[in-house]
């Protein structure tokens, strides 16, 4: 038998190398080469001349740390941050804003073609903010300890371990008063963080959430129990200081999970909502429920997504994945009906409440699986869709889910995503299955990061 000879990698871990970059990947890391093999650079920008240093090979790549620049890009720019690279929540705060909002209509693109196999498709520049930073409306920030102290952080990228921060510039300000309190009721209380190691400990995760359009705020602390000492102080020594908390829950997580939330809530204070304001709908939203987390460009991607619709008044509307039914209402006003079917309970005792509350009674909603409430609904005639809207979470859409969508054939489909490789993976199957794209706005609802929100314009082809 013949030898069969195994390439080696031209690269090792810990070698020091010089390197032009090309391209950024999806994800925002600079790509270079050396002798051929690609090298992913997080933090170098394309026309840029770096050193790294080599940290993890694989059979067709390598990772490398930027260690110097040689020669710099002129769309680079001054981090705002002191822990960026270092913290996992932003990739692209060295990139200028514009240049950003141009690499995730790329990234859209590339995505059509490369994996939906749909060529020929309108990608409209990436709807950009005025002011890009300061848009986050929840935080989520897990607790350790260090030094004796509570501190709370982030992530770093690919690993458990917290990143410390004092603030963050992509939070609304009043999420940064928020934790800088909190730290300083809890530290003082000594209450005992929760250690994933040993499984003992309480405080897990404290999350912050902001109506931005009321001020009000939701604090939330995750803990392994019910029994968390010294909690009544915690929330007195909060509330007397931001009189604005309205909402002070306690999520229980006992199980050793990376999950951040558990399943049983129970409000320590207040209300077990806040209420925001998106255009002219008034939403209540609880400790669980899914809400755009920017919501600035929330209401643009609503209105495009309505638009897209094409809505006469005369239509019947499904809105799928629909969360607390707030895309249903922007589609309510100008629809005949609008079915929103959504998987979580509480989201959908949500939405009737939205609905309620904003007086709107052509909407209804149905708690289960898009892909098993859909073809129910369609099959027993009660429905036959003129548009269906899908915003699904990143995985997309599951493959039943679109086999029923391509037998209830709706004349239109807005599809929303905050994945573009999964959008584009199913709209590769609509097209074949008898859709024509018209066009596609990237939206961006994440400054900083590379994550890009979709909205697509499908048409049924006509025979
Ligand atoms: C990206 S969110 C969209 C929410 C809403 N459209 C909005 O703009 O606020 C996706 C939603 O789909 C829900 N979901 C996930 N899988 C589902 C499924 N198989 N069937 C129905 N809903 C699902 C999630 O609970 C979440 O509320």
């Amino acid at each position: 038998m013949g030898e069969v000879r195994v390439k080696r990698p031209p690269v090792t871990k810990d070698d020091l190398l010089q390197l032009t970059i090309e391209d950024l990947t999806s994800n925002g890391e600079g790509v270079g080469r050396f002798k051929g093999f690609t090298v992913f650079v997080p933090g170098a920008l394309p026309q840029e001349t770096v050193t790294a240093r080599v940290i993890s090979v694989q059979k067709h790549y390598a990772r490398a740390l930027l260690r110097e620049l040689i020669q710099t890009s002129p769309q680079r720019t001054e981090s705002k941050c002191r822990t960026y690279r270092r913290c996992g929540g932003c990739q692209l705060q060295h990139l200028s804003y514009g240049e950003q909002l141009q690499f995730k209509q790329r990234v859209v693109e590339q995505a059509f073609m490369r994996i939906g196999k749909v060529e020929k498709v309108r990608v409209l520049p990436t709807m950009g903010m005025d002011n890009p930073w300061a848009y986050r409306n929840k935080a989520q920030f897990p607790l350790t300890e260090r030094n004796g102290h509570i501190v709370a952080g982030f992530f770093a990228p690919r690993s458990h371990q917290v990143v410390e921060i004092s603030e963050c510039f992509l939070q609304h300000p009043q999420i940064n008063m928020v934790l800088q309190r909190f730290l300083s009721v809890a530290n003082e209380l000594e209450i005992p963080v929760y250690n994933e190691n040993s499984g003992t400990g309480f405080l897990r995760h404290l999350l912050v959430r902001v109506a931005v359009t009321t001020g009000e705020l939701m604090v939330a602390v995750v803990t392994t129990s019910a029994d968390t000492p010294r909690l009544t102080e915690l929330v007195k020594g909060m509330t007397t200081g931001i009189p604005k908390i309205t909402s002070f829950l306690l999520n229980i997580n006992s199980k050793r999970t990376n999950v951040i939330l558990g399943s049983r809530w129970r409000v320590l204070y207040g209300s077990p909502t806040i209420t925001d304001y998106l255009g002219p709908y008034r939403f209540c939203i609880s400790g669980g429920s899914f809400f755009q987390v920017n919501p600035f460009q929330t209401v643009r991607l609503y209105e495009q997504a309505r638009a897209y619709a094409g809505l006469t008044g005369h239509e019947v509307v499904i809105d799928a994945y629909c969360g607390i039914g707030s895309i249903s209402l922007f589609l309510a006003e100008q629809a005949q009906f609008v079915h929103g079917i959504e998987v979580v309970p509480a989201a959908i005792d949500d939405a009737r409440q939205n609905a309620l509350e904003n007086g709107v009674k052509n909407a209804e909603f149905h708690v289960g699986e898009v892909e098993r409430v859909l073809p129910q609904l369609t099959a027993q005639g009660i429905l036959c869709p003129d548009v269906v809207v899908l915003d699904p979470p990143r995985r997309g859409c599951r493959p039943e889910a679109l086999l029923a969508l391509s037998s209830v054939r709706p004349d239109r489909i807005v599809y929303i995503s905050c994945n573009p490789a999964t959008l584009a993976r199913d709209i590769g199957v609509l097209t074949v299955r008898g859709y024509e794209v018209q066009e596609v706005q990237p939206v961006d609802m994440f400054p900083q990061t590379y994550h890009v929100e979709t909205v697509v314009k499908l048409k049924r082809k006509k025979k």
